[in-house]
């Protein structure tokens, strides 16, 4: 295993990186019971059976935790806005919603900590989704409305927005495995009029926020995944391992990048040209490394499978599948795959689930050596945000994944630091002093 312990290229962190922890309001602010997650929970779809309840009850007291961070010494800190709670019911705007997260970006700046906002991770409001979610091209207005009055409403607070957390997450889960509301499977022609209008939302909020904010800088953040061939000596999986790449990981982005139509629907002749350059960085959430090969006995997942070979470091499991191989490298391979944009890099969400603290350490310390490299190979990385700060609610796994710094009791709140949480905080301190002291090489 490679231990992250080299002191070479130390030196190289710009002093204004952002260093965070990532989160979202699904995740951690509980209250939130009209968005779609809510009503996927009542319908019996989260498969540890967990309740996501006060999640860890941000929306009374995320002060708490913002003292914690600041605690492990990071200057920045990502959260998302809840729509639902923004825009309860259509065209009604609830001001002590948008007050309360006033609230809680002023806390932060109060702390040193520099807010990043994502204004969709995931969640939809019920109303939304009713009218057909992201599936209707009016979904492009009205997410430009929401984006309008939250940017209005809070832009003099936070100038770093993510428009979307992962679309390619959110179009693969929902509409091709069913894995996410609204659950469907296969749909690969419904999946490409989705992402076509996720993009063109993207788009037209991108445009809002800089009407608002010409300093603002807006991108989204793109889900990579390492994808290998399960049998290296087989065409087929590495046919498959191939198009699964291309397809994932470079959905949305490619159409943002060259304003092409997402696949199929750049077949048959559609383009997006209006959507081109619409991104001021590019945010990249990385976790893992899977084996791709042909599967006949798995319908369930389009008859591809993807395993982890047993002997390869990984976090804890999903219930149903492997959450994958923990493979610090690939945040190098996934920096290098979107330099093409030319833009700064944020790595916005990277971490792993690992209740017991087995293998944090070591991922946390090879993160950051592979960091070091990128710099010293002149990649224009400006931040790293680890996810997550305390445990919280990992969307269909429950309370089952932890991926917390700190690890959360959700029953009474508790919350106890983890050893990673110190060595975080020593990764911070050496990066800044300019040195890997022994704690942070370890
Ligand atoms: C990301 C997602 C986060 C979190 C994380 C850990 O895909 O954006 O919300 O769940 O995975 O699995």
């Amino acid at each position: 295993m490679d231990n992250g312990s080299s002191p070479k290229h130390a030196h190289i962190f710009p002093a204004d990186f952002a260093w965070g922890v990532a989160t979202s309001a699904h995740q951690v602010e509980g209250d939130n019971f009209n968005n779609q997650w809510s009503a996927w929970e009542q319908q019996g779809r989260i498969k540890s059976g967990d309740h996501v309840g006060r999640a860890c009850d941000w929306w009374r007291n995320a002060e708490q935790d913002f003292d914690r961070a600041k605690e492990l010494g990071v200057n920045a800190l990502r959260l998302s806005l809840e729509w639902s709670k923004i825009e309860p019911e259509e065209g009604r705007w609830d001001g002590s919603a948008l007050g309360r997260y006033r609230e809680m970006l002023q806390a932060l700046r109060n702390r040193g900590i520099r807010p990043f906002v994502t204004l969709h991770h995931f969640t939809n409001p019920l109303w939304f989704e009713a009218k057909g979610g992201f599936a209707t091209r009016q979904s492009i207005e009205l997410f430009r409305r929401f984006t309008y009055q939250a940017v209005a409403a809070l832009g003099d607070l936070c100038y770093d927005w993510t428009t979307f957390n992962e679309p390619n997450v959110y179009v693969s889960l929902g509409y091709f495995l069913g894995e996410f509301p609204p659950g469907h499977r296969g749909r690969v022609l419904q999946a490409a009029a989705v992402t076509r209008n996720l993009c063109l939302a993207h788009a037209t909020a991108y445009r809002t926020i800089h009407s608002l904010q010409s300093q603002a800088s807006v991108g989204w953040a793109q889900h990579y995944v390492v994808f290998k061939p399960r049998r290296r000596h087989s065409a087929l999986d590495r046919w498959l391992c191939g198009f699964v790449d291309r397809r994932f990981n470079e959905n949305f982005a490619e159409s943002i990048l060259s304003g092409t139509a997402p696949f199929p629907l750049n077949k048959f002749g559609q383009s997006l040209a209006e959507v081109k350059g619409t991104c001021d960085y590019i945010g990249i959430n990385y976790y893992s490394r899977l084996r791709a090969g042909l599967d006949l006995r798995s319908p369930r997942t389009l008859f591809f499978q993807l395993t982890v070979p047993p002997h390869k470091p990984q976090g804890d499991s999903g219930i149903e599948i492997p959450y994958g191989e923990a493979y610090p490298k690939g945040l190098r391979r996934a920096a290098k795959r979107f330099a093409a944009f030319n833009k700064p890099i944020y790595i916005l969400e990277n971490g792993v689930p690992d209740r017991d603290d087995r293998i944090r350490p070591w991922l946390m310390k090879s993160a950051a050596k592979q960091m070091r490299k990128l710099l010293a190979d002149g990649v224009d990385l400006r931040g790293y945000f680890h996810w997550s700060l305390t445990d919280n609610f990992e969307w269909n796994e429950g309370w089952h994944l932890r991926f917390g710094l700190i690890e959360l009791d959700p029953a009474t709140q508790a919350r106890r630091p983890r050893p990673s949480a110190e060595v975080y905080a020593e990764i911070i301190r050496s990066s800044r002093n300019g040195g890997v002291s022994q704690a942070a090489s370890g």
